[in-house]
């Protein structure tokens, strides 16, 4: 057998060991599935034996979910029901089996890993911070399929359960015993003994039954009774829809099974899950969030064959939202952090926000106290470079000043090693303009993180055509240290994702200056998928930041004939910037109007174009979202980009472009080429010559292929 193991003990209580091969996380498929139900025949005919125990081999994991390879190369409703309904039957063995089985669980006990806990009579898991039970398969478009949705809210209580299978959220395990999803907590070097000994303790009738937590009692109220049950599924949909505004089809699926499963039994319910999950595989979104994920594992190892150079000493100019983020994700990086500011206040309150950060991991237990501490030990707050001698790498993020940056180098090049990387932070300077002067520009490359560092996925890395391999392959190795996923691009003014973005910006700005009303936008391009409108997104991020990033496009936008927007320009000369100066598109002064932010009063003073009479939202998220993608399609064409997989995944993870689209190019796909370019071509005569179709486009659509495979 490849993936499972079993061995008798003494007490004749068998365990069954899961370590599937050629992998570092254990997986349910097919392959492993046919093996756990030869090995349930042969315990069902032992009449000897008194219990079973199931654990890892693995070692972070329990089980990580599905094959995902398996369900990517599912393509029908049929192929998908076969699978789940296999792992469904077999689940509904080992939970009916007559004798007692315990789950020992250590890691990762995620999907169809938590499913099979809870087909167990008792779970008992590892103390450590790396034990994690979530139910991810709505993040990926699917449902718990294999008995969960009907036996979570069974254990835990329906309001405990709903959001657990609804957002995909994680649950450390401290939280798990307080909810009662585990029995037992043991030290993970005791845990198959202590599986072993509760397994027997059930059999022997020494412990009748798993101790039932306490729960509050409204939540007992709340589900005791189809009253309490709809006023709790009511409120779940109502925050679903203000979630996924009907754009992701597995919360409404996730809701509609556990509801047919109180209302017509656990058996009915388990039919449903088969017949949803197989619905639900072969949505757009599905496919979409499916292929998101893999290309983001594909990321977890490097490409690069050159050796990366490991960081013991890094270094952050700039102590500021970003330089406290780095320095945030970088703790258990990095032996030592250096966080440099102007003064040493502005470096201790750095170190105090990254302590913050390390404060609420340790509450939510994914590091513990000890561990907070010591990462902590390692953030020095610093004014000047007197350490920076053997540092491996020195990120800036001080503000967005060319000469400033450049000035940074200079001071890092003359303090620091050889072999010391220089990256920056910014977010649309060309790193080749900062490394003009450098003395060593092989070791200078872009190192773009998104706000707030910690919870943003992607780093943008920029080369230039001077940055040596081991650099960039340093780089990468920071970013999946980090828990980013990486993309690896060529140098030029907002390299990829500040370039797509500020092109669609301006579309964006040139609609307002047309008099198509701010909500009118924000609302057409948040259904369109994007989790934030556009002009809510310029008040947030600030207008002067805007105004900054437009003017380093200005020379790129001119050369391709892009009618630049003024209306930022209006707007910073106002002194309005957006949510920190109280003002800038809307009003933060004042409360909201029926639910929706306040226009700022004086906002229409600034546009000259009457109105619109017309603000159909198709038209509106066209112009804009084509705007993006066109320019994502002319980055792939000039080689800013190596790969539609990296455009994706930059414009989903780094600008929260729509994930159940699949990123521009996946869409550009669905679309089909031919027809965004005659979209394209259509908006090219109404509006002029920024919408001219990428060569690339027309290339893919006369050929009739597509940007994959
Ligand atoms: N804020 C964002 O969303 C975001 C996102 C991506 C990239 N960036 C880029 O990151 C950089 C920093 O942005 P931020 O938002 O953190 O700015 P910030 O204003 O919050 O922080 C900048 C920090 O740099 C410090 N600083 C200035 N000159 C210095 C010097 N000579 N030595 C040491 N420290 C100095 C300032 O005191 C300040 O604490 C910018 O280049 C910005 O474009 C910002």
């Amino acid at each position: 057998m490849k993936h499972l193991s079993l061995e008798k003990r003494p007490e004749e209580i068998a365990v069954l060991t899961i370590d599937c091969a050629e992998s570092s996380v254990n997986t349910l498929s097919s392959a492993l599935f046919a093996e756990a139900e030869q090995l349930l025949d042969t315990l069902e005919a032992d009449r000897s034996l008194k219990g079973l125990v199931i654990i890892s081999a693995k070692e972070n994991c329990f089980v990580a979910g599905a094959d995902l390879n398996e369900l990517q190369s599912l393509v029908h409703e049929a192929e998908f029901q076969a699978f789940i309904a296999r792992g469904n039957a077999l689940l509904k063995r080992i939970s009916g089996w007559e004798k007692p089985v315990v789950c020992a669980i250590h890691g990762n006990c995620l999907g169809c890993g938590l499913e099979l806990a809870l087909a167990a009579d008792y779970r008992m898991a590892s103390d450590e911070t790396a034990t994690v039970f979530a139910f991810p398969e709505v993040t990926l478009g699917l449902m718990p399929a294999a008995g969960g949705t009907h036996r979570l809210p069974r254990l835990i209580g329906l309001p405990e359960a709903l959001p657990l299978m609804l957002t995909g959220k994680q649950v450390r395990i401290k939280k798990a015993r307080k909810l009662g999803l585990v029995d037992a907590v043991v030290a993970r070097y005791s845990l198959k003994h202590a599986a072993v000994q509760a397994a027997l303790k059930l059999a022997e009738g020494g412990m009748t039954q798993p101790k039932k937590r306490r729960r509050t009692l409204v939540n007992r109220l709340l589900d005791s009774g189809s009253l309490g049950r709809s006023l709790v599924f009511k409120q779940a949909e109502k925050a679903v829809h203000q979630q996924t505004r009907g754009l992701y089809p597995a919360p409404a699926a996730i809701l509609d099974s556990v509801r047919h499963g109180y209302a017509h039994g656990v058996e009915a319910g388990g039919k449903e899950d088969i017949v949803r999950f197989g619905q639900l595989g072969v949505t757009p979104a599905a496919r979409s969030l499916i292929t998101l994920f893999s290309a983001m594992n594909s990321r977890k190892t490097s490409p690069y064959q050159a050796k990366p150079v490991e960081v013991k000493k890094l270094g952050i100019l700039g102590a500021g939202l970003m330089g406290h983020g780095i320095a945030g994700v970088s703790t258990d990086l990095a032996e030592t952090t250096l966080l440099k500011d102007r003064t040493l206040e502005a470096a201790a309150k750095g170190a105090q926000e990254v302590m913050r950060g390390l404060d609420k991991r340790c509450r939510t237990g994914a590091i513990t106290s000890f561990e907070r501490d010591a990462f902590f030990a390692r953030v020095i707050p610093c004014t000047d470079y007197a350490a920076f001698k053997n540092t491996d790498l020195v990120v800036e993020a001080v503000f967005e000043d060319l000469e400033l940056k450049r000035s940074m180098l200079k001071d890092v090049e003359e303090v620091a090693s050889e072999a010391t990387i220089f990256a920056s932070n910014t977010s649309s300077l060309p790193i080749s303009a900062i490394a003009e002067r450098a003395s060593r520009p092989e070791n200078v490359i872009g190192m773009h993180y998104f706000s707030p560092v910690h919870r943003m996925p992607l780093l943008e890395i920029i080369t230039t055509d001077k940055t040596a391999d081991w650099v960039t392959a340093t780089a990468f190795d920071v970013g999946i240290r980090q828990g980013k996923t990486c993309i690896v691009v060529k140098d030029g003014p907002g390299f990829y994702t500040t370039r797509i973005f500020s092109i669609m910006m301006n579309e964006v700005m040139l609609l307002l200056e047309e008099g198509v009303a701010p909500h009118a936008l924000d609302e057409a391009m948040t259904r369109f998928g994007f989790p934030v409108g556009p002009v809510t997104l310029v008040d947030e991020v600030g207008i002067d930041v805007g105004v900054h990033v437009a003017g380093v496009m200005r020379p790129h936008c001119e050369a391709r004939n892009i009618q630049g927007a003024t209306l930022l320009d209006r707007l910073y000369t106002k002194g309005f910037l957006g949510r920190k100066s109280g003002k800038g598109f809307y009003d933060y002064t004042k409360g909201k109007k029926k639910g929706q932010r306040r226009l700022n009063s004086d906002f229409s003073n600034l546009i000259v174009a009457r109105p619109s009479k017309h603000e159909d939202m198709e038209e509106l998220q066209h112009r804009v979202s084509h705007m993006m993608i066109n320019e994502a399609i002319i980055c792939l064409q000039e080689g800013v980009i190596a790969s539609a997989e990296d455009g994706d995944l930059g414009a989903i993870l780094g600008l929260g472009f729509p994930p159940f689209l699949g990123g521009p190019f996946r869409y550009a796909d669905a679309m089909g080429p031919s027809t965004m370019l005659e979209q394209l071509e259509t908006l090219e005569k109404q509006h002029g010559p920024r919408f001219k179709p990428a060569d690339l486009l027309r290339e893919k659509a006369e050929s009739g292929t597509g940007f994959y495979d």
